[in-house]
């Protein structure tokens, strides 16, 4: 990907330049920055669009020494991931933007709207949802982040892709399973570990969003299996000022299943906001 930067505490690729309100792109777990390329390339020309790696994946620093930087605590936290895009969007001169997050990148994205509302004009919430994990799904979490610490490897996450991708994605298109498990065999088992924990901590933030005033959209794969569609509809249901946009025959990668259909619901989003700005 082009032009990488560490000038702030996460690794940002600028992926385009232009004007408009910036779009900021978080991805999802256990992926970085380069989820989001095909997305981008279905968006119009001419705004400015960075993409974010994550604490401890892709090629931003691992998240005890992006927390040491900040000076925030040493237990692993999605408010350290914010306050760590808050800084790196900072750090590239960008003071409001349109924050995308996919799955983790939107819990990551709701933790940046209560910690810094002043940066966010819009939200797209991508296959994620406002509420926290039950405990099973937390125990699974500290399951994982003890395996692959302890084999030093990642074949704990081998299944991911049969998760995340929809059943007719699996069945048709052998390319896409390819590419998520080569962007997962890129991932260090430290950030592995580091996200895990960080997730199954976070709060519900279905609040936040209930007072989240600025435009913003719901994006969901109809078969998504991870964050279903009654996750979405829940968000929805608070929203003040959202889209929902369903997206047939996606799993919960939405983006990279059907690139097009989520780059249109971000432009919508941001003509709504750069209208917004204007006025
Ligand atoms: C993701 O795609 O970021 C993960 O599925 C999120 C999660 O594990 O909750």
């Amino acid at each position: 990907m082009r032009h990488v930067t560490t000038d702030g505490p996460l690794a940002a690729h600028t992926l385009a330049r232009g004007d408009g309100t910036p779009l900021v792109l978080l991805p999802g777990f256990p992926i970085d920055a380069r989820v989001w390329v095909d997305v981008v390339r279905h968006l119009p020309v001419g705004r400015t669009v960075i993409a974010v790696d994550p604490p401890g994946l892709g090629r931003s620093p691992d998240g005890e020494a992006v927390a040491h930087a900040l000076g925030a605590g040493p237990e692993p936290s999605l408010e350290t991931s914010a306050d760590a895009v808050a800084a790196t969007v900072r750090a590239a001169g960008l003071d409001r933007v349109v924050v995308a997050g996919l799955s983790m990148g939107g819990y990551v994205a709701m933790a940046l709207v209560e910690r810094h509302p002043d940066l966010v004009a819009g939200l797209a919430l991508v296959d994620t949802r406002s509420t926290p994990d039950d405990d099973p799904g937390r125990a699974n979490r500290l399951r994982v982040a003890d395996a692959v610490l302890a084999s030093g490897d990642l074949t704990e996450l081998a299944g991911t892709p049969a998760m995340q991708l929809s059943p007719v994605s699996i069945d048709t298109r052998p390319e896409l399973v390819e590419q998520v498990l080569a962007w997962i065999g890129d991932q260090r088992p430290s950030g592995v570990a580091w996200s895990q924990r960080a997730m199954g901590a976070r709060p519900d933030r279905t609040r936040v969003l209930a007072g989240f005033r600025a435009p913003a959209v719901v994006v969901v794969g109809d078969q998504d299996r991870i964050t279903p569609v009654p996750t979405a509809e829940h968000m929805m249901d608070v929203l003040p000022d959202a889209e929902l946009v369903v997206v047939p025959g996606a799993g919960h990668l939405a983006v990279i299943e059907d690139p097009g259909t989520v780059a249109g619901a971000l432009q919508r989003l941001l003509e709504r906001v750069d209208r917004g700005t204007a006025a």
